[in-house]
């Protein structure tokens, strides 16, 4: 255990803070000296419904221990609203972790659109408009820990969730860009996929799991990226159970074919064990769009005489 990670003076809004992850991420950031908003609609996992008694429960919880908390009932779809309540009750907002969640998981063909546009608007959309009102109090006041929500499901893909692993997807590409953005103003934006047994998996994991992913094993990776002292930024994080993983891209060597030449695809089937191993050694682990462009530019050199490519189907070229 290392030195005792403060926020004293720091204003947190967490989404959908009434229960699972973000009531353990209100609790653990008030106990460490945030005042802290705690926003939920107090829906249903499937968002029907809505009462302000979840939010109400944590915040009475956090003040009972001493801590500071206010509630927010609306929806981040209203993310101004959110921000607007940090701002009142509490003169600034430092932290988000962006957590409001729900679910509408059904094959793709049996989708009906209205489940495809309301998941969205929770998940990627919510997301962007609580970013988008508190972005220029962070810019101004050159600060910002923000956290976002993804899922393993966005990153790996999971049967009957298209809209849910879509939104979830968008959320960690949003999170790469505005790292980008927020950098020279300090403010540092993640992207974590956590596990935990809470309502929204109670009905699919077995009660032993439910009992292992405690929720509470996900908050304080999202604490320390949430403190001052992280320099960590642009990343995705895997968590639950007590693990803590980072996760990047990985790509493959590819099959540079030359650049000079009309490209058929008989040589793109010819070559296809090439283009995707990933064993041969050349994979790499690319950060930025520069570096994956790097790839690319490298090929452009990659050029043939004319006899060479006469058969491309039998052309065994060189990896380049
Ligand atoms: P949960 O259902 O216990 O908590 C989600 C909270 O968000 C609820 O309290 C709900 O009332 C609130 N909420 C829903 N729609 C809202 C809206 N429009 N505005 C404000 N609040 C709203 O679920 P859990 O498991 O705690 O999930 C938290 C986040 O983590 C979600 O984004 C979820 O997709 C994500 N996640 C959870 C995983 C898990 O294993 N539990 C796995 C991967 C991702």
């Amino acid at each position: 255990k290392g030195e005792d990670l403060r926020y004293d003076g720091q204003v947190a809004l967490v989404t959908g803070a009434g229960g699972g992850l973000g009531r353990e991420y209100a609790l653990l950031l008030a106990k460490q000296g945030a005042s802290v908003v705690v926003n939920d609609l107090g829906g249903s996992h499937t968002g029907e419904g809505g009462s302000g008694s979840a939010a109400d429960k944590v915040v009475e919880e956090i003040r009972q221990a001493g801590g500071k908390a206010v509630a927010n009932y609306d929806s981040v779809e209203d993310g101004d609203k959110l921000v607007e309540t940090a701002l009142k009750a509490f003169g600034r907002i430092d932290i988000i972790v962006n957590n409001a969640g729900i679910l509408r998981d059904i094959s793709f063909a049996r989708m009906p659109e209205k489940d495809w546009d309301f998941v969205h608007r929770v998940h990627l959309r919510g997301t962007y408009k609580v970013i988008k009102a508190a972005w220029p109090h962070m810019v101004k006041q050159k600060y910002g820990r923000i956290i976002n929500t993804a899922s393993a499901v966005g990153l790996y893909g999971n049967f009957g969730q298209t809209n849910y692993s879509s939104a979830k997807l968008g959320i960690a590409g949003l999170t790469k860009t505005l790292a980008l953005e927020g950098q020279r103003k300090n403010i540092l934006v993640n992207v974590i996929a956590p596990n935990a047994g809470t309502r929204m998996t109670a009905t699919i994991m077995p009660p032993e799991m439910v009992e292992a992913l405690k929720p509470a094993y996900v908050a304080p990776l999202v604490a320390y990226l949430a403190h001052s002292s992280s320099e960590e930024t642009g990343s995705i994080f895997e968590v639950g159970s007590g693990w803590n993983a980072k996760v990047q891209w990985q790509r493959s060597g590819g099959f540079g074919f030359p650049a000079n030449k009309e490209l058929l695809p008989e040589q793109v089937a010819a070559n296809w064990s090439k283009i995707i191993d990933f064993e041969d050694g050349r994979a790499t682990n690319p950060s930025s769009t520069t570096e994956s462009f790097q790839g690319f530019m490298e090929n452009f050199s990659n050029t043939v005489e004319e006899e060479q490519a006469a058969d491309p189907t039998k052309a065994e070229l060189e990896p380049f």
